[in-house]
């Protein structure tokens, strides 16, 4: 008995002591790091490391980096002739400093262009700016960015294309160009179509009809990014699983590119993520203003469970998934499609702390291995 008292306190010393410092080393790269990447976006400040303590979440918990903004048109060319590189310099710099896959976001999209660019009237001088524009910013981080969004929500939500200043002034054509300028500028980067809702029938067929188009006509596509800005209750898993088929089937990677969930009302049933959207706000939109309920908590933790499963089941076709923020704080869904409510999309909290979420997707590779 004597001995049995010290040696019992010390076995169940060290097991607390290794369970904590476990859960403390677990992280959701490396939980997944035999699946497929493990992908969040960063703010300017994140980029510039402006908060140490972001920066070590940010470092332990991801492999692979988006920026939220900077590299859109209107902040790497604000003006036809000047290109501003500043940040994703420092974008480019950190995912290489820390071994990230770094994924370029994005050349060729209809929002967040520079208003000079809103004005080209003529397809001859919007060639000219396809082929400037991607040229100049694909062979600037050739085999440094190891893969782009270079057409961003081409697509209506019944499928038909979008009509966009890219095809008004050029008509289809575009997309296949834009494709093949950037596998010219870099042979070896992953040039992906990405766009939001095309896990939906009519989105899909759309979007399936506009990559064996632009493989038809000679452009290269390797994968599709599914943005992945979804809800609680839908899309439903079986329509995630047949946009995985289906999009594979194609020959094609597919990624999921800008995950969250949001928790809070929509407006009008709204789905997507059109920017331009945007609606007035009350506080019956905006219900959890303090702190996410427990049964919403768990909730989450159920849909992000859901949807990790099924990417596990189809891990051999996936290559990328990535949060769209790092914390619920830094979510641009406490601002859209309602300006200043707050949201609890991502499996971090705004102290950083991981949520039930969070614990759920390592949970998942506990008992899956
Ligand atoms: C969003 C950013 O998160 C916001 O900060 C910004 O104000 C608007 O754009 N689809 C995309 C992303 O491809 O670039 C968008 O990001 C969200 C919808």
């Amino acid at each position: 008995m004597k001995f049995i008292k010290p040696y019992l306190f010390a076995v169940t010393t060290l097991l607390a002591v290794s369970c904590t410092s476990q859960k403390e080393t677990a992280s959701l790269k490396d939980a997944y790091k035999n699946d497929f990447y493990i992908g969040t976006a960063l703010s300017a400040d994140q980029i510039e490391v402006k908060k140490v303590k972001e920066d070590s979440l940010i470092r332990k918990e991801f492999n692979a980096i988006t920026a939220e903004n900077i590299m859109k048109s209107m902040y790497t060319h604000p003006e036809k002739d000047k290109y501003d590189f500043a940040l994703s310099d420092k974008f480019v710099a950190y995912g290489e400093k820390n071994k990230m896959f770094i994924h370029g976001h994005t050349l060729i999209w209809h929002s967040q262009l520079a208003p000079w660019m809103e004005k080209i009237a003529d397809s001859t001088e919007m060639k000219a700016f396809m082929q400037d524009h991607i040229n100049t910013i694909v062979s600037k981080y050739k085999g440094k960015i190891n893969s782009w969004d270079v057409v961003n929500e081409a697509l209506n939500e019944d499928g038909t294309l979008r009509q966009s200043v890219f095809l008004k002034t050029l008509g289809e054509k575009y997309l296949v160009d834009a494709f093949k300028l950037a596998a010219k500028a870099d042979p070896k980067a992953e040039l992906y179509y990405n766009d939001y809702n095309i896990e939906e029938p009519a989105k899909r067929v759309g979007a399936i009809a506009l990559i064996k188009k632009i493989k038809a006509e000679g452009g290269k596509v390797d994968g599709v990014g599914i943005q992945g800005h979804w809800r609680l209750n839908s899309p439903s898993i079986e329509e995630i699983e047949k946009s995985i088929l289906e999009y594979s089937a194609l020959g094609v990677k597919v990624a999921f590119t800008e995950l969250d969930i949001t928790v809070l009302p929509n407006p009008w049933d709204l789905k997507g993520a059109e920017i331009s959207q945007k609606f007035e706000g009350s506080a019956k939109m905006n219900p959890y203003p303090k702190a996410l309920p427990d049964s919403i908590q768990n909730k989450l933790a159920e849909r992000y469970a859901s949807i990790f499963k099924l990417f596990l089941k189809h891990k051999d076709k996936i290559s990328r998934v990535t949060f769209w923020g790092v914390h619920d704080g830094q979510s641009w869904l406490n601002d859209w499609p309602i300006k200043g409510r707050t949201n609890y999309p991502l499996p971090f909290d705004k102290d950083l702390r991981h949520k039930k979420a969070y614990d759920s997707l390592l949970k998942l590779k506990e008992t899956k291995e």
